[in-house]
């Protein structure tokens, strides 16, 4: 375990926020035992994941879901924080787990089709721009001086999470051997109808039109940031120092923060590393 500030250690070539996890509890994944029917949402942190998040839970709600769990995130947990919850092997089926895990620190038995995935991937200048407003309210990341600076950091991978681009590289290069379904919050954004669709497809639950509406009226953006099981203001005021888990929820933000020169260096930087990923990205990157 590398200790890289006072907020940040690597373990294993990722970035974790200290005190969150351990590398013990990482380790331990190893031999995490994959049921068929879990579902695993996999993002770099700040795609849409708490969106998409409400999206699968509301996919796979049952009856008592509103008793059970207070709200989304004991519905579906984090899989590398667990936080004071009981052993996930006692959970019953089917599971939800929401990551920022990369293929290498998965379970193991998640490889050979058991279990699905769900991967949702965004611009990263959006990304970028959205991490940084993030690291400004989230108590447990250094607060950056300014934007350049964080960008610095983001490139070189040095923020929980680590790389956005060995993120979506090696998810993608190892796709063949999960069941996963590739969406990007661009086409979210887009199309949240088609988005829900495809996710019902891919989960095989069949919902009826009605259903479908109901989803989509529930996880748009400002339906979502009034809903308390969903919006994330249950978080702690000592960790979210401003209800900010929803922020403005857009395409294109980064073009009010970027300036030319560091739009010109991502580009080139973007060029350089993903040149071997035939992921087609549906962004405009300009
Ligand atoms: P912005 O900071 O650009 O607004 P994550 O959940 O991975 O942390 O991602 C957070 C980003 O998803 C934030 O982006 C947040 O506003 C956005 N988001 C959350 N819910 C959303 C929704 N229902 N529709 C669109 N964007 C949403």
């Amino acid at each position: 375990m590398e200790s890289l500030n006072n907020y940040l250690f690597k373990y294993k070539g990722y970035v974790f926020a200290k005190g969150e996890t351990t590398g013990e509890y990482i380790d331990s994944l190893q031999h995490f035992e994959i049921r068929d029917s879990d579902v695993f949402l996999v993002t770099y942190p700040k795609s849409g994941t708490i969106w998409t998040q409400n999206i699968i839970n509301l996919i796979c709600e049952d009856a008592a879901d509103k008793t059970k769990f207070p709200n989304n995130l004991e519905k579906m947990p984090w899989l590398e924080y667990r936080e004071g919850r009981p052993d996930y092997s006692l959970r019953p089926s089917p599971r939800l787990f929401a990551t920022h895990l990369t293929p290498t620190l998965m379970p193991p038995g998640l490889r050979d089709k058991r279990g699905k995935v769900v991967y949702v991937l965004r611009n990263p200048k959006d990304n970028a721009v959205s991490y940084y407003h993030f690291s400004l309210v989230w108590a447990k990341l250094e607060t950056p001086k300014h934007f350049e600076d964080f960008l610095q950091q983001y490139l070189a991978g040095n923020v929980g999470g680590s790389s956005w681009f060995d993120h979506v590289r090696e998810w993608y290069s190892k796709r063949d051997q999960y069941s996963i379904l590739f969406l990007s919050y661009e086409d979210m954004v887009m199309d949240l109808r088609t988005a829900v669709e495809k996710i019902c497809k891919f989960l095989e639950k069949n919902l009826d039109d009605a259903a479908i509406a109901h989803i989509v009226e529930k996880a748009t953006f400002k339906n979502m940031k009034k809903d308390p099981r969903a919006n994330y203001e249950f978080i702690p005021g000592d960790r979210l120092l401003k209800p900010q888990f929803m922020r403005k929820g857009t395409v294109g933000d980064w073009k009010n923060t970027f300036t030319v020169a560091q739009n010109e260096m991502f580009d080139q930087i973007f060029k350089e590393r993903m040149k071997n990923v035939p992921l087609h990205f549906i962004w405009d990157l300009d």
